[in-house]
């Protein structure tokens, strides 16, 4: 394959509607697209990409149902428990991208758990943007770039980057949108300022590896020129 990116972030939307088509309940979306994961992250670590994220939830997902929210929290608790080991295996190093406040104590030892398992590993590194927003991340970087007395005159963009949750991870290359939407619903805002996007009208719990590849090879023909010639 041509150009590759380093890290992909992935906006897995259109697990409700694919539930829908079929007469299913929105939770039986979600765990299928949940399990649709696996797959996805096989193919990429087989092809070494060394950034991924993976937007699980976002900080606007609150406005939910509380039932669809509830189980939704307790199907990423199931997953985040049951593949660690697996990912753990494959040198895979998990982060989580957002804030845990307001997560359920059983939800936050899980992603804790997994963080620590896998965090001396150098393969990939697997970001789960999880009760993530862009603009609470950049509030909370704000917060916190205040609260440690940072001369305003020293704050530049690489400094400010420091503070924010993705701090060592590189820029996003490509955003892939599955479920047909053309917007980024406030995924990493700062970090996506020069990405490229892919938008698919294919369903989450429908997006396997050929599409992945047509993503990829739509990727590849991009010209990426950063504001220059
Ligand atoms: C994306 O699928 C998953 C999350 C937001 C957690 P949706 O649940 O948004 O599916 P649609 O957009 O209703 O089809
Ligand atoms: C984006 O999907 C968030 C995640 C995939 C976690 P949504 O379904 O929440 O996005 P909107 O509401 O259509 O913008
Ligand atoms: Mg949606």
């Amino acid at each position: 394959m041509a150009t590759l990116p380093h890290h992909i972030a992935f906006i897995m939307d259109g697990n409700g509607r694919w539930a829908e088509q079929r007469g299913l309940s929105r939770s039986a979306g979600h765990r299928a697209g949940v399990k649709n994961i696996r797959s996805i992250i096989k193919y990429l670590n087989s092809h070494t990409i060394k950034y991924v994220t993976l937007y699980a939830f976002s900080t606007e997902n609150w406005n939910r149902p509380e039932e669809e929210v509830n189980g939704l929290f307790h199907l990423l608790e199931e997953i985040i428990k049951e593949e660690s080991e697996e990912l753990h295996k494959n040198g895979i190093r998990i982060r989580h991208i957002g804030s845990l406040e307001g997560l359920s104590a059983k939800l936050q030892d899980s992603i804790d758990k997994a963080i620590k398992l896998t965090a001396d590993n150098t393969g990939m590194t697997l970001g789960i943007a999880l009760n993530y927003g862009g603009r609470a991340e950049i509030i909370d970087a704000v917060r916190r770039i205040i609260s440690s007395g940072v001369n305003p005159e020293a704050l530049d963009e690489k400094r400010f980057r420091e503070y924010l949750y993705t701090a060592d991870f590189p820029d996003v290359d490509l955003v892939i949108r599955t479920g047909g939407e053309f917007r980024t619903s406030n995924l990493l805002i700062w970090q996506t300022a020069y990405s490229e996007y892919y938008f698919t009208p294919v369903l989450w719990p429908d997006f396997n590896e050929k599409e992945l590849e047509k993503a990829l090879q739509a990727y590849s023909q991009r010209k990426r020129r950063f504001g220059g010639l």
